[in-house]
C-alpha cells in the first residue's frame, strides 16, 4: 500500500515536471537577449537559438522540452566533474594546498590567486581549474586525455567524442590562460608542465555533451554518486558533498552570490551555454542555449533555472522542500 502511494507521487512530479519544462520551453524561447561566446572563435559558431531544458531524476527517469540531444563543448562545466577526480585521486588535503574554496566574486579568467595561502582560489574559476588538471596523474599529454575521458565515460555511460574545432581554437587564443598558468608555475602552484597542462584543460572544455547527459550528470550527483541508470557509485557521497558545495558558492562566477539567493541549487555553467543543477536527492537539472550574459552565465538558462526552483520549491533553503509545487 506505502509502495503505490509512494509510485503514485512519482508519477505525479513526473506529470508536473512534464508540464513546467514544456512551458519554461515556450515561454523562454522568444528570449534573444544576450550573444554567444566568441573570445574563443569557433565557439561563436553556433545557433543562438538552440535550446533545450532536461530532467533527469534519481530514479532514471526523464523529462524535456527543445533540442535535449544536441552537442556542444561542455567548457566549464567540465570544472566540476575534474574537482571530483582530483579528490579521489588525491585527497582532500592535497588538494586544498593548491586550491582553496572561497568564492572570488571576479570573473572567471581573473589573474588572480589567493597570496596569503599561496593557492588558488577555488576550482571553479581557471586559475583553480588548472591547477586541478595539473594533478591529472599520467606521463603524456595522450594518457592524461585518456583519464579524462574515461571520467566522462563513467558520467555519460559512453567515452565522449571532442571537438577538435574548439580545442584547437582555444590552443591557439587562450593566452590569458598561459599567463595564469605561467604565474601559477612561477608561484609553486602547479608542475612545470604547463603546456601540457593548458593542452589538457583545453581538452577537458572542448567535451561534447548535450543537456539530456548533463541532466543524468546532475541525477547522478544528486543520487550520491551512483549513475541512476548504469548503477555504478562514479563518485564516492563524501566528495560529491564537496564538489556540491563548491557549486553552490562558486560554480556561477561572480553571480554566485545572487544565484543562490535567487535559485539556491548547486549548479556550473559553462561559455558553451550550458548550466547543470544539481537537486540533492531529487535529481538533475540542465538549460542549454548559448546566448550569454555579462557572467558569461546562459541568459535563458539562469531565467529557467529562477523559475524552476520557485515553481517545485526547490531552493535548498526553502522551508517546503523537495517538491511542493507552489501552485
Ligand atoms: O578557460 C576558458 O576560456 C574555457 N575553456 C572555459 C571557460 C568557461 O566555460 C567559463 N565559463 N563560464
Amino acid at each position: 500500500m506505502p509502495e503505490t502511494s509512494e509510485s503514485d507521487e512519482r508519477n505525479q512530479r513526473e506529470v508536473w515536471a512534464r508540464e513546467v519544462v514544456a512551458r519554461l520551453h515556450d515561454d523562454h524561447a522568444p528570449l534573444t537577449d544576450g550573444v554567444p561566446a566568441d573570445y574563443i572563435p569557433e565557439l561563436a559558431d553556433v545557433d543562438p537559438d538552440t535550446f533545450a531544458i532536461s530532467v533527469a531524476m534519481v530514479d532514471g527517469r526523464r523529462v524535456g522540452a527543445g533540442a535535449g540531444t544536441h552537442p556542444f563543448t561542455i567548457q566549464s562545466i567540465s570544472k566540476l566533474l575534474m574537482y571530483g577526480l582530483a579528490l579521489e585521486t588525491h585527497g582532500r588535503e592535497a588538494v586544498m594546498r593548491r586550491v582553496g574554496v572561497a568564492p572570488t566574486g571576479d570573473s572567471f579568467n581573473a589573474i588572480l590567486l589567493d597570496e596569503d595561502d599561496n593557492r588558488a582560489p577555488n576550482p571553479m574559476v581557471n586559475a583553480g581549474a588548472m591547477a586541478i588538471t595539473d594533478l591529472v596523474v599520467g606521463d603524456s599529454i595522450g594518457a592524461r586525455v585518456d583519464v579524462v575521458r574515461s571520467l566522462y565515460e563513467r558520467y555519460l555511460g559512453r567515452l565522449p567524442e571532442l571537438d577538435h574545432h574548439v580545442w584547437a581554437s582555444e590552443q591557439a587564443t587562450g593566452n590569458r590562460n598561459r599567463a595564469i598558468a605561467y604565474l601559477m608555475l612561477s608561484r609553486g602552484i602547479i608542475e612545470d608542465r604547463v603546456e601540457e597542462t593548458l593542452d589538457l584543460y583545453f581538452a577537458q572544455c572542448s567535451v561534447l555533451v548535450t543537456c539530456d547527459d548533463l541532466a543524468m550528470i546532475g541525477a547522478t550527483l544528486a543520487n550520491h554518486g551512483v549513475h541512476p541508470t548504469t548503477g555504478e557509485q562514479v563518485v564516492a557521497p563524501e566528495v560529491v558533498r564537496d564538489m556540491l558545495s563548491v557549486a553552490l558558492t562558486c560554480g556561477m562566477y561572480d553571480y554566485a552570490g545572487e544565484w543562490v539567493f535567487t535559485v539556491g541549487i548547486p549548479a556550473k555553467s559553462g561559455v558553451g551555454g550550458g548550466i547543470l543543477g544539481i537537486l540533492p536527492g531529487v535529481g538533475g537539472l540542465a538549460t542549454f542555449s548559448p546566448r550569454l550574459d555579462q557572467f558569461g552565465n546562459s541568459v535563458r538558462g539562469v531565467k529557467v533555472f529562477e523559475e524552476f526552483s520557485a515553481q517545485f520549491g526547490l531552493h535548498l533553503f526553502d522551508p517546503g522542500r523537495p517538491w511542493r509545487p507552489s501552485r
